[in-house]
């Protein structure tokens, strides 16, 4: 797999697919890039489209048939190659539609949302939601290319910006004090996107170094769960409640707990748990939610895929760069530790 970093998207795709020579080129799209990202790159005009409807809910088997069937009536061969424009939805979906079509044919990853950029474009993990779980069925394959650009992220609504800036500051938090205090230093809302593609290029690198050393998730790789275990509960109570929060919401909020808890278990250094929950109040505000809650986040952490014996199980920080996987934690600690989230947060 290779990742480029490009804000002249058009032309290099189409040094790709000369170089390539398919016998034809897919693209896969969903209502939302098709129509405003697809247009802005010409050398994709003459290639097959195949629109999926947007949202994660349609990150599903029926949609990957209809994707199927029209590879198959696109005339598709193992010679063709699937260009996957979108978020993570379109990457992970298409990522593997094309990988499991044939016996696999070729994909360019181009990840058009932030969260898809530093997260899921590149790293190998495709996937689709099944019987109600996330991520269910799938298989580790990598794209042939992954195309990594700030240009689409003009249209980008505000919440989508903010839900890849929280993975940014998962991996600034994984790498160095120097980092984190980059990200939290800006506005993540109003800064010109066109001018970040280092600031990008920078978190995409801290997750592929770990990737390269742990493709399997066999421990290291770990390390990137951090913010989750809160964070995936918080994101399954609010879409329980029937208010649904992005998932880059959920894990800011989601870093905020496991920093304390990092604090409360390894001392990680209190001005830098400050900072973290002053920028997450201030920028994406709290995911709210009261003590009679806990039993039910509890209760998620549980049976979070990251739990090997439905123990509690958080990646947790003694200092930036420096995290340490597989901590069980105790139903106590954590609720204490969204007590002082809720503290931090003002609710
Ligand atoms: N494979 C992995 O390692 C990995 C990692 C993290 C997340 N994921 C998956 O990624 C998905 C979430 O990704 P996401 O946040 O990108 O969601 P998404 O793909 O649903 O995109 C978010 C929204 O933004 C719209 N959009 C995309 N690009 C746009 C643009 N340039 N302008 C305007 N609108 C645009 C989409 O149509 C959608 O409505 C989840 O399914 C998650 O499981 C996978
Ligand atoms: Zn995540």
């Amino acid at each position: 797999m290779a990742i480029t970093f490009t804000n002249h998207v058009d032309e290099l795709l189409k040094s790709f697919i000369d170089d390539m020579q398919p016998s034809n080129v897919l693209v896969l799209a969903d209502d939302n890039t098709a129509r405003q990202v697809l247009p802005r790159l010409p050398s994709l005009a003459t290639a097959t489209a195949i629109v999926i409807p947007a949202g994660d809910c349609h990150k599903t088997i029926d949609t990957t048939c209809q994707v199927w069937q029209q590879m198959e009536a696109a005339g598709a061969t193992r010679n063709s190659i699937m260009v996957c424009l979108g978020g993570g939805v379109v990457t992970d979906l298409g990522g593997f539609a094309a990988s499991t079509f044939k016996r696999g044919i070729p994909f360019i990853n181009v990840p058009t949302t932030l969260l898809a950029a530093v997260d899921a474009a590149a790293g190998g993990k495709t996937g689709i939601n099944y019987s109600g779980l996330k991520n269910e069925i799938g298989l580790f394959s990598h794209a042939r290319q992954v195309v990594v650009s700030t240009i689409f992220f003009d249209t980008l609504p505000q919440q989508e910006v903010l839900s890849g800036y929280a993975e940014m500051i998962k991996h600034a938090l994984l790498t160095s004090r120097e980092d984190f205090f980059e990200l939290t230093e800006l506005e993540p809302a109003t800064v010109d996107w066109c001018e970040m593609l280092p600031l990008v290029e920078t978190s995409v690198n801290i997750k592929n170094r770990i990737v390269a050393a742990d493709p399997h998730e066999h421990g290291l790789r770990r390390t990137l769960n951090l913010g989750h275990t809160a964070g995936h509960a918080i994101e399954s109570l609010a879409l329980q409640r029937g208010t649904p929060v992005t998932h880059g919401h959920a894990v800011a909020c989601g870093l905020v707990a496991e920093a304390v808890l990092s604090h409360m278990v390894f001392k990680f250094p209190t001005d830098l748990l400050n900072r973290l929950a002053a920028f997450v109040r201030d920028h994406y505000g709290p995911v709210r939610f009261t003590c009679n809650d806990y039993p039910a986040l509890l209760q998620f952490m549980h049976h979070d895929k990251k739990s090997r014996s439905g123990e509690i199980n958080c990646t947790l920080l003694r200092l930036c760069g420096d995290a340490v996987i597989d901590n069980v934690v105790s139903d106590d600690d954590m609720s204490t530790a969204l007590d002082i989230y809720r503290d931090l947060m003002g609710i």
